[in-house]
């Protein structure tokens, strides 16, 4: 069972920065820290600009050119941050997967899926293309793509949004990752598709460390073991997917939460946050959330608030709720 608890990602203090006009550095990430063991699904939950596909860049070392960024990446032990192009690339084919969220962008429109799956398979293993052919078809019987002999020949827009993805989720899984980084998996799907894929995910994904990053608190509740609610470049709340659904302490969290449809429980109306998040250029001083929030007090608005574990989860938050 040891296994079970390998840790197979770290990231330690990760920023990822950009420049203003005048060249000063403009954080857009800052000091991220978690890790991930395998078989476990960790959610990284936030509205829309809160930095969460720049962490899961990151970790690809695949952030754009014009950024920069700093802190620890261990992959398996192994220090992601000074690994030469020729073995990142190596990493990205095998060892760390990412599923995106509309499968068209991540599969090249003009190749049959087969074509596609044998070519990947065949890139990291010593394959024949025959051998390679069975092997996908396997990979995508294994996801529930039915007639998987036949669906072999079709191309990406022959194949509806949750086929699409179910076959990203095969390309993922063809190495058998360390890591699997699914960004927004769901969330071009309609629901039922969308309970589908993440079963699927729940289903397939047991032996590697599984990032799912999402902007649905709802949906993260049903997969994940443990969040991180990430705002404006921050982690600001931390802890199991039942201690914060059931217990939110960061004012954020819980009005992701009041905002989020839920499948466990009654209907209740959602009420979204009122506001917008800031950009990295006009993050204020204090809290980043102190603008929109309805419990701020007297640090709130000059004080970053560290993060501070408390008896359930862990929140950077002067005045927190549950505690
Ligand atoms: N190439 C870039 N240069 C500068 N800022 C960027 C770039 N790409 C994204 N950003 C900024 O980084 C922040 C985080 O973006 P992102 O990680 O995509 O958020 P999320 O995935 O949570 O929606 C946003 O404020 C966005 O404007
Ligand atoms: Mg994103």
């Amino acid at each position: 069972m040891s296994a079970v608890n390998e840790v197979v990602l770290d990231v330690d203090g990760l920023r990822v920065h950009t420049t203003d006009g005048s060249g000063l550095p403009v954080p857009i990430i800052e000091d991220v820290s978690f890790s991930l063991a395998r078989g476990e699904v960790l959610g990284i939950v936030g509205e829309s600009g809160s930095g969460k596909s720049m962490t899961a860049l990151s970790v690809m070392r695949l952030i754009p050119g014009s950024l920069s960024q700093t802190g620890s990446i261990r992959l398996q032990g192994r220090d992601v941050m000074t690994l030469p192009e020729r073995e990142l690339q190596r990493m990205r084919g095998t060892k760390v997967s990412m599923v995106f969220q509309d499968p068209m962008t991540g599969l090249n429109p003009v190749r049959t899926v087969g074509s596609l799956l044998v070519e990947a398979l065949r890139r990291h293993r010593d394959v024949s293309r025959r051998e390679a052919r069975k092997l996908a078809i396997e990979a995508l019987r294994a996801v529930g793509i039915p007639s998987p002999e036949l669906r072999i020949n079709a191309y990406p827009h022959q194949l509806s949004g949750g086929l699409r993805q179910r076959v990203m989720i095969a390309m993922a899984l063809l190495h058998d990752p360390a890591v699997i980084i699914a960004d927004e998996p769901t969330t071009a799907l309609d629901a039922t598709i969308q309970a589908q894929i993440i079963d699927l995910m729940r289903s397939r994904v047991t032996s590697a460390g599984l990032i799912l990053i999402t902007h649905d608190l709802g949906v993260a509740g049903q997969i994940c073991d443990r969040i991180i609610v990430m705002y404006a470049g921050h982690i600001v709340e931390e802890g199991t997917a039942l201690d914060l659904l059931a217990r939110p302490r960061h004012p954020y969290t819980a009005g992701l939460l009041a905002a989020a449809p839920r499948f466990d429980r009654e209907r209740k109306p959602l009420i979204p946050i009122t506001g917008s998040p800031p950009t990295p250029h006009d993050r204020p001083e204090g809290c980043p959330f102190a603008p929109r929030c309805s419990r701020t007090i007297d640090p709130c608005r000059d004080q970053r608030p560290e993060l501070v574990p408390g008896d359930l989860s862990t929140a950077a938050c002067w005045n927190p709720l549950n505690s």
